[in-house]
């Protein structure tokens, strides 16, 4: 707890991302991460085989949405086999930042996907705008990445805004990755679940009502992410994601 508090102390960060929550939740799923990595482990093994599976066929320049602390990002693979790697977050990690030195062909690019967080800190704006162009510098594949549920989360904590906005945030990515010409990879959360003793007892649905385009399925794996196993956000239940992958 004294560890992640000095952290967020000193690590560098824009102010509108810090007060957002950005730092704060990075730093949060990196303890998590050492928390539960065992019941992690399968589901980042999944995603990072999705991955894999997505970049045959392809090469050039591949870029990653979300690649967070790279804990899905199969980072060697994606070096050996593309000529150029971009990973695209809000915020880098220092970690991250050194864990990619050893890639001359990997670049980090610090952007806000939906092109909304600097204008809600300022309070010009609470209305979502189009997504911006998801890959500006052009890409022979596009890996959004166990970002798309997450999109409004810290917008909507930060300002309370209207629900609508969440399902707005949403669309506008899968509108950005529609509109992209790159081949299109996509992991998302699908269904949190509650389980008690192996069964799900409440399910929530993390997309708001936001349907994945059927133009983007062209291929579909599905498989669960026990993300918080009990008693780590529960005494008794558990925490668990059904994830989907998606190929264009
Ligand atoms: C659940 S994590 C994805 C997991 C991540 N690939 C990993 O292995 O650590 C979601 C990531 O999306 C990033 N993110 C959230 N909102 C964003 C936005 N508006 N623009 C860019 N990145 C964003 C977060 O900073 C975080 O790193």
């Amino acid at each position: 707890m004294l560890y992640e508090f000095f952290q967020h102390l000193t690590t560098p960060c824009p102010r509108p991302v810090k007060d957002m929550g950005y730092l704060r939740e990075l730093i949060g799923m990196q303890a998590r991460y050492k928390r539960c990595q065992a019941a992690w482990q399968p589901h980042l093994h999944q995603c990072r085989n999705w991955i894999c599976q997505a970049m045959q066929g392809s090469r050039g320049r591949v870029v990653v949405l979300g690649s967070g602390l790279l804990y899905d990002v199969p980072l060697q693979e994606l070096s050996d086999h593309f000529d150029e790697v971009v990973l695209v977050d809000i915020l880098h990690m220092p970690t991250v930042r050194k864990a990619i030195r050893p890639f001359s062909n990997v670049s980090l690019e610090t952007r806000d996907i939906t092109g909304f967080v600097e204008a809600l800190h300022d309070g010009t704006s609470r209305t979502p705008p189009e997504a911006p162009d998801i890959a500006p510098g052009g890409a022979d594949l596009v890996i959004s990445l166990n970002v798309l549920s997450q999109l409004p989360i810290l917008p909507m904590a930060f300002a309370g805004l209207e629900a609508t906005v969440a399902p707005s945030l949403m669309q506008a990515h899968l509108e950005a990755l529609q509109r992209s010409a790159a081949k299109i990879c996509l992991i998302s959360e699908v269904e949190q679940q509650l389980c008690l003793d192996g069964e799900v007892v409440e399910k929530d649905d993390p997309l708001a009502g936001v349907s994945i385009p059927q133009n983007l399925k062209v291929h579909t794996a599905d498989w669960r992410w026990d993300f918080a196993p009990h008693p780590e956000r529960h005494r008794r239940y558990d925490l668990v994601y059904r994830v989907e992958g998606y190929l264009r």
